[in-house]
């Protein structure tokens, strides 16, 4: 009877694990319905299990929850912006910007100095304007750089180097983005609050735009100290530099009071305002270089010629000049050929 008992018991025993063998069986897999996936099937692709599940979770053991989700769709999409559109976007902007400043260069030339050098100069920007523009803009170009890295380093720089060296590169170019933002930030504020009284748009502003700004032809319409361009280039920068400021420091500080969708949202926005604003300030540097003859010295010598400013800025001038009167003191300074 004993012996009948546990005959039974290792027979029951046999069948629940030939039972359990059936179930794990590739061949019970198969009579799954024809869409479900095996999760565990050696060929399922990542995008069946995307397809089916939606979002693809792990477990983990580290507080931050967020970290278990390994994919989901919403990653995906971002991922597709940043590899593809991002790039587009940003080489539309940037090659396209580049291109009409080659055929406007090569159709139009340098805008000439018509009147010739006066031999006189005046202070156009001082010490501590010149210090805050090159503060801003040094910053601004190692923030170009070193995030356009971060969107096109993969595909342009890396086949061109070692992984080590990319790698090597974008660590410190990851540095100076993070680090430069700040003094860029501080750059920008200090431009806001310098410079606003100036760049209030006005009427003078659109007899100025009528005129397209003097740079087709021979003409010179009258400007105040900023003409409509300069004023058009200080709201890029102070508009697109806070927007740049806001969205990255949303970038440096993640989680703090924004989820995945925040940052996703905050990365489009940064990524493709800073396309535009590189694209905005080739053109302001080539006006400021090779595009208009005399205009460099403005922020570099700190003065321009009398001519230079009467046919650029002749309200300005005209406005210099009387504060000078009132004040009796010499508006301009002759200086010797040459210097
Ligand atoms: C206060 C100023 C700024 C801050 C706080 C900031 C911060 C950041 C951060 C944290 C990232 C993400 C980097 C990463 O994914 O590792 C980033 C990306 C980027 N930044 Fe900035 N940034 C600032 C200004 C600028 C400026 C002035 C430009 C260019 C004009 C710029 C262009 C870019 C570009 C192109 C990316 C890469 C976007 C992408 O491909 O995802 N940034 N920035």
């Amino acid at each position: 009877m004993t012996l009948g008992l546990a005959r039974l018991r290792n027979l029951l025993g046999m069948l629940a694990v030939l039972a359990l063998a059936l179930y794990t069986h590739p061949a019970t897999a198969q009579q799954r319905q024809p869409n479900s996936v095996n999760p565990t099937a050696s060929a399922v692709s990542e995008d069946q299990l995307l397809q089916q599940l939606k979002t693809i979770r792990g477990l983990g053991t580290i507080p931050d929850t967020k970290s278990y989700t390994i994919e989901q769709p919403a990653g995906r999409d971002w991922r597709e912006f940043h590899e593809v559109t991002l790039r587009w976007i940003g080489a539309v902007a940037i090659l396209g910007i580049l291109a009409l400043i080659i055929v406007f260069y090569l159709t139009r030339g340098m805008v000439r100095l018509e009147s010739g050098r006066s031999g006189q100069v005046i202070v156009r920007f001082n010490a501590a304007e010149r210090f805050v523009h090159w503060m801003t803009a040094s910053c601004f170009i190692v923030l170009a750089l070193s995030g356009l890295n971060v969107t096109f380093g993969k595909k342009l720089l890396l086949p061109l180097m070692s992984p080590e060296s990319f790698t090597a590169w974008s660590e410190a170019a990851k540095y100076a983005h993070n680090y430069l933002s700040f003094p860029f930030t501080l750059g920008v504020v200090l431009i806001f609050l310098m410079w606003i009284a100036g760049n209030l748009p006005n009427r003078v502003d659109v007899d100025w735009l009528k005129r397209g700004g003097g740079m087709i032809g021979h003409d010179h319409p009258p400007a105040e100290r900023f003409n409509a361009g300069q004023k058009l280039i200080y709201w890029i920068v102070v508009l697109g530099g806070g927007a740049l400021a806001v969205s990255g420091y949303v970038l440096i500080f993640p989680f703090y009071g924004t989820d995945i969708a925040s940052m996703q949202s905050a990365e489009m926005v940064h990524a493709i305002i800073a396309m535009l604003f590189v694209a905005a300030m080739l053109g302001h540097i080539y006006i400021g270089t090779i595009g208009m003859e005399g205009a460099f010295e403005a922020m570099g010598s700190g003065t321009v010629d009398l001519n230079w400013a009467k046919e650029h800025h002749s309200l300005w001038l005209e406005q210099e000049e009387k504060r000078s009167r009132e004040a009796a003191v010499p508006p301009h300074t002759t200086v010797a050929p040459g210097e």
